[in-house]
């Protein structure tokens, strides 16, 4: 058990390191395209895309601002059919964008196909670190999981948006916690599954025990001893706000002599295969990371070791008072009827095929879509070298055999 003592130093360690490595200059003297680093709104416009951004307030009081793309390159006016994506773990809006790069983003796709496209974000982000009383540099704006943003930031957004379009329901798009977030909001509060049509998720998290790899597995074993060592510290923010990870890695890696080694670790992590994905967008990964709370990754570390979808786990005495039974209950995912479509892929090491075919046999109406490709993993939902005809147009066909209201 370390002691908070030994975390401030450790926290003192790691500035000094981080801070001498920044201050290096391991430029190889070739410049990164502008085009990799504009900011949302910026990258959208200089590609033909009007674009929106809507400030919304969750029922708990943190302030998550989404974007509307209302309609394609060449539409005028609003689209008709509403359509809602939710980005993963560490992930923005700017997750349905990377592939606008080449000219083939999932979202300008939908919007270019006659969808009102809405790019959802979640408290903690960088379009979510507001809140109307809590500041986000304290520990207490950063007490939620996923289960608190399937619990308040979706049903506030889809409210939103239903209410601004008139319409009783719309699709929804989530890739990995976008999918996670579903499964919570539609099994805990039933009665929300009426104002989805249709749902597609990618690479959903939800069940994970057949997650095998050593490091997470080794993390997740440990997860009550790492949340006793984030609260003592005070740091509930991932990465911790006094560090500036873009930054970190832009000097460390971006037209750097390390930056092969860093494209190199940064695919290790998603997977061994890289053949679906273009380096070329390095830049803007690296550009797009934002902050999470470590309890949304700590549940995901509980659900790993548990083997089971289910909410967070306090601790024996403090389950048994808040849920009045030990072990802390699952989520009752056989109560979703929506018609559900679940992408998903060989290769991904964070969502493994076993566990995503089981949860579609759990769910009431759902139907699994195994990716051709057998070198997919977990990222190239999001960035893929052929993705119109690998994914955006078999999902968009399958869901337009539903319709809305
Ligand atoms: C880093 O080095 C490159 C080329 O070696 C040079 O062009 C650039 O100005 C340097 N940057 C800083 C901040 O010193
Ligand atoms: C918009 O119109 C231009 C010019 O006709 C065309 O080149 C382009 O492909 C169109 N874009 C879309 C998404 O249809
Ligand atoms: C994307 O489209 C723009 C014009 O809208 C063009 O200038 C650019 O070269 C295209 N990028 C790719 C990678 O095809
Ligand atoms: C949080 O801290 C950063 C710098 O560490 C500062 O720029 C920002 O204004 C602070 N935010 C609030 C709400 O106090
Ligand atoms: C993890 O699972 C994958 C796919 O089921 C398998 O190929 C791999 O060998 C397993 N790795 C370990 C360390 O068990
Ligand atoms: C982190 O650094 C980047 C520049 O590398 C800057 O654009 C961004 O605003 C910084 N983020 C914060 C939270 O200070």
């Amino acid at each position: 058990m370390m002691s908070p003592l030994f975390s401030f130093w450790k926290k003192v360690f790691l500035f000094i390191l981080f801070e001498a490595i920044e201050a290096q200059n391991f430029s190889d003297g070739n410049s990164v395209d502008p085009d990799l680093l504009l900011d949302l709104e910026q990258f959208l416009q200089k590609h033909g895309y009007p674009v929106e951004p809507h400030e919304i307030m969750t029922d708990d009081g943190y302030l998550v601002t989404i974007f509307r793309i209302p309609h394609g390159q060449n539409g005028t006016g609003v689209n008709t059919k509403p359509i809602l994506m939710m980005h993963g773990l560490t992930g923005t809006a700017y997750n349905f964008l990377f592939n606008e790069y080449f000219n083939k983003s999932i979202a300008t796709y939908f919007a270019d196909h006659g969808y009102d496209v809405w790019l959802g974000n979640t408290r903690g982000n960088t379009y979510g670190r507001k809140h109307v009383k809590l500041d986000p540099n304290k520990s207490k704006f950063w007490k939620f999981s996923w289960h608190e943003i399937g619990l308040h930031d979706l049903p506030s957004i889809i409210d939103y948006i239903l209410e601004i379009t008139g319409r009783k329901n719309l699709y929804y798009i989530g890739h990995s916690q976008g999918g996670t977030i579903f499964y919570v909001l539609a099994s805990l509060k039933p009665e929300y599954q009426k104002k989805f049509a249709q749902v597609s998720l990618m690479a959903p998290g939800g069940l994970m025990g057949h997650f095998n790899n050593s490091f997470f597995n080794g993390l997740a074993k440990n997860h009550r001893r790492l949340y006793r060592i984030a609260v003592n510290a005070n740091f509930l923010e991932l990465p911790p706000s006094w560090f500036n990870l873009t930054n970190f890695l832009t000097n460390l890696c971006i037209g750097t002599i390390m930056e092969n080694t860093c494209k190199r670790i940064f695919i290790t992590m998603y997977g061994e295969h890289s053949g679906e994905y273009d380096e070329r967008i390095f830049p803007m990964l690296i550009n797009t990371l934002t902050s999470s709370s470590v309890m949304q990754a700590l549940h995901y570390a509980q659900n790993i070791d548990s083997g089971r979808f289910r909410q967070w786990d306090f601790g024996k005495k403090k389950n048994m008072e808040i849920y009045g039974q030990i072990e802390p209950p699952d989520y009752p995912v056989e109560k979703i009827e929506v018609p559900v479509a679940i992408y998903y892929s060989s290769s991904d090491i964070m969502a493994f095929p076993e566990d995503e075919e089981e949860m579609c046999r759990r769910l009431k109406n759902c139907i699994k879509y195994k990716m051709a490709n057998p070198n997919w993993n977990h990222f190239n939902f999001l960035l893929s070298k052929n993705p119109i005809q690998d994914l955006y147009k078999p999902l968009m066909e399958y869901m337009e055999t539903f319709e809305i209201s």
